[in-house]
């Protein structure tokens, strides 16, 4: 039986180059795994988000799934909110998990921070609802991004607690950090993450950005005085990040960037770096619109996905009522 993958990614405004790097891996997984990919909707509402902005982001996300490549016939797409188990493992879940580890969660901390006037209680147990995502369908490989390795960790801890309890009721999964492109950073300033919520839009590049904007914000981008296109993540930053970038545009190694442009300077490096970003995105954004267009489709898929999903998730919560003794008659 081939091992199973789980991912996801949360319906909050438009995606990023961030995003593309870590999700436009996941095609090619369908070769050697089973996977399932979710538009994880309920992990959206730890912020306040409009009811039409939700539907919106959510069918574009459902879209972007199916244009980056994830044929819904080889893999299982389909959206958190269609499946209720998810829901009910994470109460279960919940009462298996400390309030001690769930603090020492670096998103929790850095989004409280950020979002101090709502620091509601869904914020503090969000990797619980993922540990939820990921148990529900014995994941064993959670391909995600380094800034989601925590979480994949504390699934993984609540699900040995569990198992150490009850029995061996989940699979234990791990994650699969990409060796290039795991943390894409800010343009303007690449000590930062790359995210969709940063205050500045030219530090971002978004999958739907058109060609124009994509050239104009990395032209635009940081980089140094020294002039060498070298893979230096400590002192030269925004090099770097634009080499990871051109790297995950490409599928060239630093190798190969480093030799192709020796001896050329920035001015020669930001626009084929560009023009690369551009071109990959190009066709991404197309289907995007195509698929948003055909509304019919869309939902099928969406129907078709939730109840293979459903078909599995409803399996491990059965066995996982029994394992810890609620009363069936
Ligand atoms: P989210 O929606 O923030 O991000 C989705 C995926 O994209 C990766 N990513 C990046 N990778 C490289 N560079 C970046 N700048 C960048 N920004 C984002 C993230 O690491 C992630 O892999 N909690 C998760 C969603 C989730 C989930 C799950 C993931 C819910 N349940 C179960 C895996 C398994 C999240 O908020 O991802």
């Amino acid at each position: 039986m081939k091992q199973r993958v789980f991912s996801g990614i949360k319906p909050t405004g438009h995606l990023t180059f961030g995003h593309y790097s870590t999700a436009g891996k996941w095609p090619a997984l369908a070769e050697q795994y089973d996977c399932i990919y979710c538009v994880v909707d309920l992990h959206a509402v730890t912020v306040t988000l409009e009811p039409q902005v939700l539907r919106q982001d959510t069918r574009e996300l459902y879209a972007t799934y199916l244009a980056l490549g994830l044929d819904p016939e080889k893999n299982i797409l389909f959206l958190q909110s269609h499946v209720p188990a998810h829901s009910e493992l994470s109460w279960l879940l919940s009462c298996h998990t400390m309030f001690g580890e769930l603090s020492r969660m670096t998103q929790f901390k850095d989004k409280s921070k950020n979002n101090a006037n709502n620091i509601n209680a869904g914020l503090f147990t969000y990797p619980v609802l993922m540990a939820a995502d990921i148990l529900l369908y014995d994941a064993k490989i959670v391909p995600v991004g380094e800034d989601q390795k925590q979480h994949v960790e504390i699934a993984r801890d609540i699900c040995l607690r569990f198992n150490g309890k009850f029995g061996d009721v989940f699979t234990v999964p791990e994650p699969q950090i990409a060796k290039t492109g795991a943390r894409v950073m800010n343009l303007l300033e690449p000590e930062k993450k790359m995210s969709k919520t940063d205050d500045n839009d030219n530090a971002t590049i978004f999958i739907m950005d058109e060609r124009d904007t994509i050239i104009k914000k990395i032209k635009r981008a940081v980089t140094d005085s020294d002039g060498g296109v070298r893979f230096d993540p400590e002192n030269k930053p925004g090099v770097a990040n634009l080499m990871t970038i051109y790297s995950v545009a490409t599928g060239k190694t630093f190798d190969e960037i480093e030799k192709e442009f020796d001896g050329k300077g920035y001015g020669i490096f930001k626009p084929a770096v560009a023009e690369a970003v551009a071109d990959c995105l190009e066709p991404v954004r197309l289907k995007i619109r195509g698929y948003l267009d055909d509304t019919a489709r869309l939902d099928a898929y969406m129907r078709d996905g939730a109840e293979r999903a459903n078909a599995i998730a409803v399996k491990t919560l059965e066995r996982v009522r029994n394992a810890m003794g609620f009363y069936k008659c």
